[in-house]
């Protein structure tokens, strides 16, 4: 095998964001981009040499080229072996679990999530650690470093492996193994949830479901747990055939975006259930009959009956949610006597956690929800955690959620985005704020007091790493909050997040319409941050 060496001289912009180096596909195609951020992977990463590495993405343009690439670089790198998924797709939790079954080093995951696809889309790459886990910022800060000063690669000759057929090669002395992408996920999803008895509730006449792809990687997932299986009929997943531009749309399952299973979920004789996931396979959306469940209050369903699922009925060691996600899950982990973790925006935090057996379920609001099965989060895991549920109760998604309300009260939640707006003023916003936090507590806006403002910062309590400049959180004497932040996933300006929750204990007003109900907060937010001003919008782009 011929191995090259080629000089390059490094980029400035390869500082990986909440998950991976995220550009726009024509980012990556300039001559050396890609092959610098892998080699600046490989160079950091301590022993890696003889190892096995597990590849796959989402299945977006320019994946396939990526992963040739990256073959021929690990093998001029002198890794020992490479897992890749036939066709090069692997979903985000799919990699994270073939790393842990196979014990592998760690792995390589090409996605840009839910941002779109196709030649003007975008494109992503991250790198995943032994436990299965986005590698913490002490890592990627270290692929940084070293991308800012590389000056070569390596790169061996050779010709392309075939990625459409199982198989087990070699590139030089490295071992090339194209893997089923589907079921070793699909046995760790059968060793969790009772299958038999959410088969059972698929076949009987009253109820049906609906499973929406968006045309990204789950597709094949779907296909293959739900309809061959579970047992659900031929076209239960639409949009399932995986395309490189999503067929145009934007792979990320909320209200707005996952449109076509809107469409049928609000519909006359819409089913029981529906569901969407992203990109690449992490988020998750959860519908009921005309009715949107919000990630927030997911989760803490989720918690509240985890007792109810095989994999979870001994208990739950913890629960862990991000800041910006609603306090839902901290009721019920306080009735469970459980401890509640509240970390900062990224799965990556929530791996330590996990690790040492602190928390057993996390999630965040921006439709994430996982356990320690694997160390991201799980689109399709969350699909079938509410399968189980509803098989056990036998109760209408609505119902389920509007008696959690009834013994926790309801935490009315939104989040408004203001996407791609100029970075400068969105920055000056958050100056703005930074520096006006230290002196509010206490002040009053109306009938809302300051109980606390900060900008927050986390101390991990199992390495005690710090991660400051979180998110400006603004909080409120009767439990309300808002908060502030600028998205670290966006490729284009920048984009504002704000956060709005508020808390009703009385069941008689927990059917108001959420943004009514959030009103005066969201007034609030615009008195206290000026964002018409800052972001030049009228109103958000996305509010879910
Ligand atoms: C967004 C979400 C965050 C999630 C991340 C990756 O990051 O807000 O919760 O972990 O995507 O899916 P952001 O763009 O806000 O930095
Ligand atoms: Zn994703």
């Amino acid at each position: 095998m011929d191995i090259r060496t080629v000089s390059t001289t490094p980029f400035s912009d390869q500082k990986p964001g909440t998950s991976g180096l995220r550009k726009s596909v024509t980012v990556f195609q300039k001559p050396h981009y890609l092959e610098n951020f892998v080699q600046s992977i490989f160079d950091s990463l301590e022993g890696c040499q003889g190892q096995t590495l597990v590849l796959g993405g989402d299945g977006r343009y320019y994946n396939r080229q990526a992963i040739q690439t990256i073959l021929k670089m690990a093998a001029a790198n002198g890794i020992g072996r490479i897992l890749v998924g036939r066709g090069g797709i692997l979903s985000t939790p799919a990699a994270s679990c073939i790393i842990r079954k196979y014990k592998a080093f760690g792995g390589i995951i090409l996605s840009a999530s839910h941002n779109p696809g196709g030649p003007d889309g975008d494109f992503g790459i991250k790198y995943n650690i032994t436990n299965g886990g986005p590698a913490p910022e002490k890592v990627t800060e270290a692929i940084y470093a070293r991308s800012k000063v590389i000056d070569s690669y390596k790169i061996a000759d050779v010709a392309d492996i075939n990625l459409d057929k199982l198989s087990v090669s070699r590139i030089g002395e490295m071992g090339v193994e194209v893997i089923d992408p589907v079921e070793p996920y699909a046995r760790l999803m059968e060793s969790l949830f009772d299958f038999d008895r959410i088969r059972e509730l698929i076949k009987g006449d009253s109820f049906s479901l609906c499973m929406d792809s968006l045309h990204a990687v789950t597709g094949p997932y779907a296909k293959n747990i739900l309809e061959q299986r579970l047992g659900a009929p031929g076209g239960t997943v639409q949009n399932g055939e995986p395309l490189e531009d999503f067929g145009g749309g934007h792979p990320d399952p909320n209200l707005v975006y996952a449109h076509d299973l809107v469409e049928v979920m609000f519909a006359d004789n819409a089913p029981d259930f529906g569901a969407a996931s992203d990109g690449d396979g992490d988020r998750n959306m959860i519908l009921g009959n005309k009715f949107f469940v919000t990630p927030s209050d997911s989760l803490a369903v989720l918690t509240a009956n985890a007792h109810l699922v095989p994999g979870y009925k001994d208990g739950l060691s913890g629960v862990a949610r991000s800041m910006p996600t609603s306090a839902a899950v901290d009721r019920v982990a306080a009735k469970l006597g459980i401890d509640c973790y509240e970390t900062p925006t990224g799965w990556k935090f929530f791996g330590n956690l996990l690790d040492a057996d602190k928390a057993t379920l996390c999630g965040e609001e921006s439709f994430g929800t996982g356990s320690n099965h694997v160390r991201e989060k799980d689109g399709l895991w969350a699909v079938l955690f509410w399968l189980n549920i509803l098989a056990v109760k036998g109760e209408s998604v609505e119902d389920i959620v509007r008696n959690h309300w009834q013994t926790y009260g309801r935490n009315f939640y939104s989040r408004h985005d203001y996407e791609e707006v100029a970075k400068e003023p969105a920055t000056e916003l958050m100056e703005r704020l930074r520096s006006s936090v230290g002196e509010m507590k206490g002040k009053k806006f109306g009938a809302y007091e300051v109980d606390y403002a900060d900008d927050f910062s986390y101390t991990d309590p199992i390495d005690g790493s710090v991660s400051s400049k979180q998110g400006i959180r603004i909080g409120f004497t009767d439990g309300s909050r808002i908060v502030f932040r600028l998205s670290g996933t966006g490729t284009k300006g920048a984009t504002l997040r704000v956060y709005l929750e508020s808390y009703e204990p009385d069941a008689s007003k927990h059917s108001v319409e959420t943004q009514a109900a959030l009103k005066p907060l969201i007034d609030l937010a615009e008195e206290i941050a000026q964002i018409r001003k800052f972001t030049e919008r009228e109103e958000p782009t996305v509010i879910t």
